[in-house]
């Protein structure tokens, strides 16, 4: 989709090369300049062209928006390497696109975005075919040898947005074996897609928080997304 900005004076406060915040809005360095990918609003500053990360469309833009840590500590720098898990029809993938890899991948990064429905496969060919370092795989998330072939290292961030029953294990297994010690990973739990039991909501997302911590990762937030998307919770977590 074609979508030009007209204003071309700076806007809010660049934070990084790839990454700009004005009020609460967050924006990232277009890897694809001209183009925007999900219907995104688009600012040009002289030859640069920052896409808004659309909080109501992302669950990660979502957690952005409502972290009281800071924005550079959550997302993965320049030239990192990442797994994600859930990649959908690539619309978060996009944006860490810009911050990992860059215009031609001028930065080094890579994304392995797996998805185990071949229309967001299709999608996100589509999005790889002008964006460097992004590799997609139709993979089911829980088939580590498969993700193993194409991926036979550990990443510094990973992120899983799977929406399934038994979300918590397939995360932490993905950890276990894909995540580097130090590295970041993040997980959207779906709490309809998981049994509640008769105290509802917010037991399943303490339980939840729980069982992380009790795994041996530390858990460095939670974040509530209601107002973005209802039902659902963001945690950070690190491997230690
Ligand atoms: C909510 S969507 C992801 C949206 C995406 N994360 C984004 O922000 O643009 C959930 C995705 O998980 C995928 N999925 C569900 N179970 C999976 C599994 N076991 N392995 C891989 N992908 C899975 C679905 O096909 C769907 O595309």
């Amino acid at each position: 989709m074609k979508k030009r900005g007209s204003r071309s004076r700076p806007f809010g406060k660049q934070l990084t090369d790839g990454l700009r915040v004005q009020g609460r809005g967050v924006w990232t360095l277009n890897s694809d300049s001209g183009n925007t990918v999900y219907g995104e609003s688009v600012r040009r500053i002289a030859k640069e062209e920052w896409r808004r990360w659309d909080p109501h469309r992302s669950k990660l833009g979502a957690g952005l928006q409502r972290t009281s840590g800071n924005l550079t500590e959550i997302l993965p720098s320049a030239g990192s390497r990442i797994l994600y898990l859930g990649a959908g029809h690539g619309t978060t993938v996009s944006h860490l696109h810009d911050l990992v890899c860059g215009e031609d991948n001028h930065l080094g990064g890579r994304i392995l975005a797996v998805d185990l429905a071949p229309r967001c496969l299709r999608d996100l060919n589509h999005l790889a075919s002008t964006r460097n370092g992004l590799v997609p795989l139709l993979a089911d998330a829980r088939r580590h040898n498969e993700i193993a072939a194409i991926m036979p290292y550990r990443v510094d961030w990973l992120f899983q947005d799977v929406a399934q029953a038994s979300q918590v294990e397939i995360f932490l297994a993905a950890c276990k074996r894909f995540l580097k010690s130090d590295g970041l990973g993040l997980f959207s739990l779906k709490a309809a897609s998981e049994r509640w039991d008769e105290e509802g909501e917010r037991a399943l997302f303490t339980k939840v928080a729980i069982t992380l911590e009790e795994s041996g990762l530390d858990l460095v937030e939670s974040i509530e997304l209601a107002g973005f998307e209802e039902h659902h919770m963001l945690f950070i977590c690190r491997r230690s």
